[in-house]
């Protein structure tokens, strides 16, 4: 069945082909759905006929939101660890080995409970697409657990069970772990293998251990991802360029040579400034990368040691004020800039082919997106649910 959308005031595409690069805005502007994908594009006036029409009454639709960087799998939450960084406590990973005990701790059927009760909440501000990550179980089987549980509400899955080395375990035998049996059995249930690179952790992992998990992960067909530069300018972002990794997360310390390499490259930079909200780190310098011509995406992070927001209108909103971005990169990088960290042409775009997946705002304008911070204006077009808008 063909549904025509119409009523939309201003429609974000991010295709050039219906409007200025990159956002390809459309005024009075109409599309139509079929079979779960966007059918056709373009003004309300030359709209074809369909089965249905939706009208959202003067409002704009922007492309889903791409979360291409959170880790929803875990139980417990670290709210003391958070009032403990308020008063000046500094962030270095620790914290992670309590969130795996819970994880540990919890049943099957009560991570899968609070896993989609968190991916609802994303939904619920107009995420339509979101990557999920291991690296709460740091055992095998605790591993594969979160992966098939991320599996079954995501192709975007990502193996880390190189986050931290866990309490009590040799880092040699770990190390041997991840790039051998763990590996071997998490490598079907995931697309992505990522590693947290920081030598300013003891915690995490050097740039001789992420390198060799990395390209273990590739030998296993899986795409490269990598925390990089989260603490300190270390050699993550650059070994991240140097594979030839989809993304490298974070981006928080970067030197002249870090920048020039993301210039140089296809490594996506993807920031995540509600980490740098949580850890009272300084936020990335979005206007460095993007005047040197890095590809910059936006994502959550949503996870509960350093940024447990689900909201990507939020993650706009800190990077316009925070970062030197303007509203329209933003809005950008939180969906064509999120579907290119995690390679996909179908999704982050609303042209003819890709898939039907809209954010409808309630707002004339993707301004209000940053404009409007904190206020829940955005969610999804869900064409089941008859809009009466
Ligand atoms: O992306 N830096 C490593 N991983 C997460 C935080 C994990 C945690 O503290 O629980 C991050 O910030
Ligand atoms: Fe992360």
């Amino acid at each position: 069945m063909a549904r025509l959308i119409t009523g939309i005031a201003e429609l974000v595409t991010n295709d050039a082909a219906f409007g200025a690069a990159p956002l390809g805005v459309l005024t009075d502007a109409a599309l139509v759905v079929e079979d779960g994908r966007t059918a056709w594009v373009g003004r309300a006036v030359d709209a074809p006929a369909a089965d249905e029409r939706i009208d959202v009454g003067g409002r704009a639709v922007v492309p889903g939101f791409v979360d291409s960087h959170t880790h929803l799998v875990f139980a417990g939450d670290r709210a003391a660890e958070f009032a403990a960084r308020m008063a000046g406590a500094r962030y270095d990973g620790g914290g992670i080995a309590a969130t795996v005990a819970a994880t540990r701790a919890a049943s099957e059927d009560e991570l899968r409970l609070l896993l989609r009760a968190r991916v609802a909440e994303l939904r619920a501000q107009g995420t339509t697409t979101v990557e999920i990550k291991s690296g709460y179980g740091l055992r095998q089987a605790d591993e594969l657990l979160a992966l098939r549980l991320a599996g079954e509400v995501t192709d975007e899955t990502t193996f880390l069970g190189a986050h931290v080395v866990p309490a009590g375990v040799d880092r040699s035998d770990y190390f041997r772990a991840l790039t051998g049996p763990m590996l071997d059995a998490c490598a079907p249930h995931a697309r992505w293998v990522d590693v947290f690179c920081e030598p300013a952790s003891p915690h995490a992992f050097d740039a001789t251990e992420a390198r060799t998990i990395l390209e273990a992960g590739r030998g296993k067909g899986l795409g490269l991802r990598v925390h990089a530069n989260q603490l300190s300018a270390g050699p993550g972002v650059r070994l991240a360029v140097e594979l030839g990794a989809a993304s490298a997360d974070h981006c928080t310390h970067l030197s002249a040579e870090d920048v020039d390499a993301l210039a140089a490259g296809q490594t996506v930079a993807t920031l995540l400034p509600g980490a740098e909200f949580s850890t009272g780190a300084p936020y990335p310098n979005a206007r460095r990368l993007l005047d040197a011509g890095a590809i910059v995406a936006l994502a959550t992070d949503c996870n509960p040691g350093t940024s447990y927001t689900s909201s990507m209108p939020f993650v706009i909103a800190l990077a316009v004020r925070e970062m030197g971005m303007t509203p329209d990169e933003a809005v950008w990088a939180a969906t064509s800039g999120g579907a290119r960290a995690l390679r996909r042409t179908d999704v982050g775009r609303i042209a003819p082919g890709c898939r039907a997946d809209h954010a409808v705002l309630d707002a004339p304008s993707r301004l209000h997106l940053a404009y409007r911070p904190g206020v829940p204006i955005a969610r999804p077009l869900d064409l089941d649910v008859h809009e009466t808008l």
